[in-house]
């Protein structure tokens, strides 16, 4: 399934602005980018040399949440927002590698990301994925859409890896996220990564300054006190709101601490 916005992907996509989405790809190693994405991407990395680290640290993070959320925690469903472009070890692949009868849908608005969801539509048998065009903005919208795949009434891990940051008004992110989990049961997981200058990262707030000027969307970071408020009335799971790049390493090497807080939380 795709729901679309009725615009073609073309006529909202700015191929001489550079795009997050793609962007993100190329500082993963990707390749579905034009050359002004690589051109700001790497503006960004000699600004704030650890931007890879963290776009590679918050996938490491997202498989070992979802790791954790099929394998102990026992959901089966996953409403991703903010997916980005298919890459290595997207959610369906991990959760299904587990548990075949998972489903999952990924919502994100860039249009480049819609011509590509088609990598992200290779479900099990037995599970379920499906793609929605849609802006964070309007939670009404995705959970109408979602419905179609998941089972609202059963527990959903609600993934926003990277994503709340590119909503700046604080307010605003609070009830989206708010308004998501209002709409899942008990047992329902947040899982949350967000851009800080909480924890170190030379250059960061320069970098960010940048891409405001210079890319899209805008983009802010925010401290532990807001997203913990992002968390309100949610039972956080062990280690805490810590860099994603600690999160239950389980001891593995934990590579470079990173400037992106990683977090799990459940519904009560
Ligand atoms: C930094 S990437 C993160 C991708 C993936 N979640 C991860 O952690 O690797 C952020 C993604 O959010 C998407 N995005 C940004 N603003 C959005 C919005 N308002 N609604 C939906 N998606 C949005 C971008 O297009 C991009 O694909």
């Amino acid at each position: 399934m795709s729901e679309q916005s009725g615009q073609e992907p073309g006529e909202r996509t700015a191929n001489h602005i550079a795009h997050n989405a793609r962007v993100w790809d190329y500082w993963l190693g990707g390749k579905d980018h034009y050359e002004v994405d690589e051109q700001v991407g790497d503006q960004v990395t000699s600004m704030y040399p650890s931007i890879g680290e963290v776009a590679r640290a918050d996938r490491a993070f997202l498989g070992r949440a979802v790791t954790h959320l099929t394998g102990q925690a026992g959901i089966r469903q996953y409403l991703d927002i903010g997916t980005g472009l298919p890459t290595a070890e997207n959610t369906h692949e991990v959760a299904q590698r587990i548990a075949p009868d998972s489903r999952v849908v990924y919502v994100d608005n860039d249009p480049i990301v819609l011509t590509h969801a088609r990598v992200l539509l290779t479900s099990t048998d037995e599970g379920a994925t499906s793609y929605v065009d849609a802006d964070a903005r309007d939670p009404a919208a995705i959970l109408r859409a979602a419905s179609g795949t998941l089972d609202l009434g059963r527990p959903v891990a609600v993934m926003m890896l990277g994503i709340l940051n590119f909503i700046l008004d604080t307010a605003e992110a609070t009830s989206i996220v708010r308004h998501l989990l209002d709409a899942v049961p008990s047992g329902s997981h947040l899982v949350l990564t967000h851009p800080t200058l909480e924890l170190g990262g030379e250059g960061n707030e320069a970098a960010m300054r940048f891409w405001n000027e210079n890319a899209t969307p805008p983009i802010t970071a925010r401290g532990r006190a807001e997203i913990e408020g992002f968390l309100d009335g949610l039972d956080i799971l062990e280690p805490g709101l810590v860099s994603c790049a600690c999160w239950r390493t389980d001891g593995a090497d934990e590579g470079p601490l990173v400037a992106q807080f990683g977090v799990v939380a459940r519904k009560p």
